[in-house]
């Protein structure tokens, strides 16, 4: 259990609700856990009633603190309404978007409507989060703000090239939220993540990546390593080898290279024919 002045001063400076968006398994699952041990109560967002249930059950039990859930598809035209519905009564000054569509396989498999349907969640979805908890948290002059984005949105990726374009969107908008949103006391960062081993992650099975995709990191790790750094920097790429990968991906290789290498391990992990 965190110490009580840690979580008093968590709670102070990001309020006692937090809000996960893709929080019934793996990294959001993370998130649930860990600010539960700080003592925040949860609204979990997913598709899957069943799951959600669970972890709410398990978390109330565990840590006393109270748990809403909420089975939506955040890629709905107005999912915005049921939030609405289910925070009217309460204060979320946490924001934590970790859902998203990550599909494997070649651009043109996939039809316009998946296309759009990657946008809306991945993309649509955060900005639709942000403009209705972020207006709020500015009013209160405090918050927190957390985006889930991917190591693939460094650069362009086969397998997943509109997956990775939707990542590389998040990493941005979160940088320039980072540095506007600091002056009305509100924290802003993007975690920019390696492998990681969530159920989503475990059942695409990948294959020899080879060594410039290290070895996937526990969930934990990463909702951790987020949450310390929330108010110290824009951004964050959770686990040493993750880092020393990208040093070399970004400043060492040209553009050209890199794209080239990181293209190469794609297919590596899961095939041409995808
Ligand atoms: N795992 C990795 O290796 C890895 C690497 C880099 C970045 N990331 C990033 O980490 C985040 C989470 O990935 P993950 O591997 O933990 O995925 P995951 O295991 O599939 O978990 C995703 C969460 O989002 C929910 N979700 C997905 N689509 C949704 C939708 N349309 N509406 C509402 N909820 C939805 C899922 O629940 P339901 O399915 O029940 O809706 C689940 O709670 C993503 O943003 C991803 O880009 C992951």
């Amino acid at each position: 259990m965190v110490s009580s002045m840690k979580r008093t001063k968590f709670i102070r400076r990001y309020g006692s609700w937090a809000l996960i968006a893709g929080g019934s398994q793996g990294i959001g699952e993370a998130f649930a856990r860990e600010l539960a041990r700080k003592g925040v109560n949860l609204v979990l967002i997913a598709r899957r009633e069943e799951l959600l249930k669970k972890l709410a059950d398990k978390l109330e039990k565990e840590y006393e603190i109270k748990v809403r859930i909420l089975s939506i598809d955040l890629a709905e035209d107005n999912f915005i309404e049921e939030i609405r519905k289910i925070t009217d009564d309460i204060q979320v000054n946490l924001l934590v978007y970790n859902a998203a569509i990550i599909p494997i396989g070649s651009y043109f498999k996939s039809d316009l409507e998946e296309q759009f349907r990657v946008i809306n969640v991945n993309c649509r979805g955060p900005t639709i989060l942000i403009d209705y908890f972020g207006r709020k948290m500015i009013e209160k002059g405090k918050g927190g703000i957390i985006l889930i984005s991917s190591m693939a949105g460094l650069q362009g990726t086969p397998i997943n090239v509109h997956y990775a374009a939707t990542k590389a969107y998040n990493i941005v908008l979160a940088e320039g939220l980072w540095y506007e949103m600091r002056n009305f006391g509100v924290d802003v960062i993007v975690s920019i993540t390696g492998s990681t081993a969530t159920p989503n992650y475990i059942a695409t099975k990948p294959d020899n990546p080879g060594i410039f995709v290290p070895k996937p990191l526990k969930p934990s790790t990463v909702a951790k390593k987020s949450l310390a750094n929330l108010g110290k920097k824009p951004r964050i790429i959770p686990g040493i080898s993750n880092k020393i990968a990208s040093f070399f991906v970004q400043k060492i290789l040209s553009r050209k290279q890199a794209i080239k290498l990181i293209g190469r391990s794609t297919y590596n992990m899961y095939g041409r024919n995808e």
